[in-house]
């Protein structure tokens, strides 16, 4: 039915909606599969079939992802976390590891994944996690709850504004996913796209305003010495790297994804 409805990795989703909803795994269905289906959750799991082929995708149905061996809860309103996003976690986690006790802010943190991920690999991190959208801050808030992430704290703020709620030299680390497809084309994208928050999405129109913006307004909430780290969108590194040296960022990085692309932007920003 998936593969019909044009469903792309149809035996992947099918076999993560028979997990979620009989509450067995890979292993439970080898052992058990030829066990008889009890009826209610069989509608159930057809229920989650007709939802999966309008296109919503799998994450918002069963409502819980997995980033980096941490659970986040997630629905309508707050962006999935990706497997993309690993490398700039990765990147932000071996930067943050040079100095004591460092303090980092992820920037457009929507569920948390970045924030609460580091926030559990260096417990002695303190970590603010800045999000806008009240949807996305309400998945925030669950999921510090959920990983016990006592050391990540979350704050309602715009990126593009509350900068100037910290004073100049706050944070060793920024990290940042911000929005970064390009206006115009978002809704030539996967149709499982148009379920997650356009606000989460929305670059402008070259995909760049938010590297712009937060490079120029963020930068000196960085004490000489720390890290700026973003993820940045196929394409996009050598625009966001060249207006990090314009502001003054030295031995400026990028990281390659799975797939080669330069995913990760880094930069170390001296006075
Ligand atoms: C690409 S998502 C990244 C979410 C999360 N960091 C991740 O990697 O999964 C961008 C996030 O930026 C948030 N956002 C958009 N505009 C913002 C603004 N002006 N201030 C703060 N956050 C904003 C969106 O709500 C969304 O959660």
């Amino acid at each position: 039915m998936l593969e019909e409805s044009g469903v792309p990795d149809a035996d992947f989703d099918s076999l993560c909606l028979i997990g979620h909803i009989f509450n067995a795994d890979r292993t439970a269905l080898i052992l058990h599969g030829d066990n008889l289906a009890d009826g209610a959750l069989c509608r159930r799991f057809f229920a989650s079939i007709e939802e999966r082929k309008t296109g919503k995708p799998l994450q918002y149905i069963i409502g819980k992802w997995n980033f980096m061996g941490f659970d986040f809860l997630v629905g309508e309103g707050v962006l999935i976390p990706r497997d993309d996003t690993e490398a700039a976690a990765e990147k932000a986690l071996e930067l943050a590891k040079l100095f004591d006790k460092p303090k980092i802010i992820d920037l457009c943190s929507g569920s948390g994944a970045i924030a609460i991920t580091l926030g559990k690999l260096i417990p002695e991190a303190e970590v603010t996690a800045l999000e806008l959208s009240d949807d996305a801050l309400f998945y925030l808030k669950k999921n510090i709850e959920l990983n016990a992430a006592g050391n990540v704290t979350a704050v309602k703020g715009d990126v593009l504004e509350d900068h100037k709620l910290f004073p100049d030299g706050s944070f060793d680390i920024i990290v940042s996913n911000p929005p970064y497809i390009v206006t115009k084309q978002i809704d030539e994208l996967q149709r499982e796209l148009a379920f997650e928050p356009r606000m989460a999405l929305d670059g402008g129109e070259d995909g760049l305003f938010f590297y712009r913006e937060i490079t120029a307004k963020w930068k000196t909430k960085l004490r000489s010495g720390g890290y700026l780290v973003y993820e940045t969108g196929e394409d996009e590194h050598e625009a966001v790297r060249d207006d990090m040296i314009k502001h003054g960022f030295e031995n400026v990085g990028y990281v390659l994804d799975l797939q080669g692309y330069k995913r990760v932007t880094f930069g170390k920003f001296s006075i």
